[in-house]
């Protein structure tokens, strides 16, 4: 019996075979553990070229520890990941060649200038100072630093410094980028021209970039997916995503019986539209899936008293996409975080 997990990993990896040819990432049963509990488990998809793609979630679902793995920076505990078809372990100097990384933070160097900083990235990555000097007047003209080239980056507000990273990620032309909440703790004003800036770079590239906030994956992204506690809970466009949000509410129950009776029973429930086994030692649970304003308490208590087995407990589920976005929608609220 599939879990929730896996048949939504499925969902995740559904589109694969059709995009096969063309997927630039290839991510299979990743599994990252930095103590006794994963911070992601199993985790399944692909990228195609040239799509932006949106990795949503609350702090600590797990989507740093991805993007670490994507760009060749960590391997995973288990499961593998190709990028431009070379296995981020085995190959990472080839993916880090194809690889432009926003961390989470950006490590710059504040006594550095601007200009100064990009001649030394671009020495680091083996780039001939001709390409250096080409590629960092393009950057800078891209990312809109025309002003400050000289300036100290120390001197600069975080939105700027924010541009100084992805200037560094974009300087050897990678064809994917990996920008990891490219406009968290920056004001308004910035986070809409890094936004548009990243639209546009992503007309050429195919781009990843997480977010823990719903209105600018939407806005950005092509493909979402949402990621919660080291699991991929949905992957879709975000209109396919919002719709789906809207009507769909859930049930945990855990009943004593023989599942294998239990289940046929409750999926021959009216208006229950998705009914799986969730068995944990000693106790049978089910994840109810049941169209909005349909409550089916009444309907599934009676339907268990009737077949003499117990009802162990029922509860609307914690785990529902909608509370999930709920919970990343109201982050945009939240202070920013202090500079
Ligand atoms: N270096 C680390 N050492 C130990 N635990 C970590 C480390 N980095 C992340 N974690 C844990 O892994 C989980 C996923 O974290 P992370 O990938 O940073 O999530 P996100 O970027 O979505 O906020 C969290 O529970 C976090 O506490
Ligand atoms: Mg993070």
């Amino acid at each position: 019996m599939a879990t929730e997990t896996e048949s939504r990993n499925d969902a995740a990896v559904e589109p694969i075979a059709e995009a096969m040819a063309e997927s630039m990432i290839k991510v299979r049963d990743l599994t990252h553990y930095y103590g006794p509990m994963p911070a992601v488990e199993n985790v399944n998809f692909d990228v195609k070229r040239g799509e932006i793609l949106g990795f949503l979630g609350p702090n600590g679902a797990g989507k740093t520890t991805t993007m670490r793995i994507l760009t060749g920076f960590m391997p995973p505990t288990r499961g593998s990941v190709t990028l431009g078809g070379y296995d981020v372990v085995e190959k990472s100097l080839e993916v880090r060649k194809r690889v432009g990384y926003l961390p989470e933070s950006v490590p710059l160097h504040t006594e550095m200038t601007v200009t100064n900083y990009l001649k030394y990235m671009g020495t680091l990555r083996r780039m001939s100072g001709r390409r250096i000097r080409t590629r960092i007047d393009d950057v800078i003209d891209l990312c809109r630093l025309e002003d400050y080239s000289k300036t100290l980056i120390g001197k600069l507000s975080k939105g700027f410094r924010q541009r100084v990273g992805i200037a560094q990620a974009i300087l050897h032309e990678p064809e994917v980028l990996v920008l990891d909440e490219p406009t968290i703790g920056i004001d308004p004003i910035q986070v809409v021209e890094t936004r548009s800036l990243i639209q546009d770079l992503g007309r050429e590239q195919t781009v990843v970039l997480s977010s823990h906030i719903l209105p600018e994956v939407s806005m950005i992204c092509e493909r979402v997916l949402i990621i919660h506690e080291g699991h991929i809970v949905a992957a879709d466009t975000p209109n396919n995503l919002a719709q789906h949000l809207r009507g769909v509410e859930q049930l945990e129950v855990e009943i004593g019986g023989p599942p294998a009776e239990v289940l046929p029973v409750l999926r021959a429930i009216n208006g229950a539209t998705e009914v799986t086994h969730h068995p944990r030692p000693g106790i049978n649970a089910y994840r109810i899936k049941f169209r909005e304003g349909h409550d089916l308490r009444d309907e599934i208590s009676r339907t268990v008293v009737s077949h003499d087995w117990s009802l162990l407990s029922m509860q609307m589920s914690g785990m529902s996409l909608e509370e999930i976005f709920l919970r990343v929608t109201t982050a945009e609220d939240e202070p920013e975080m202090p500079d």
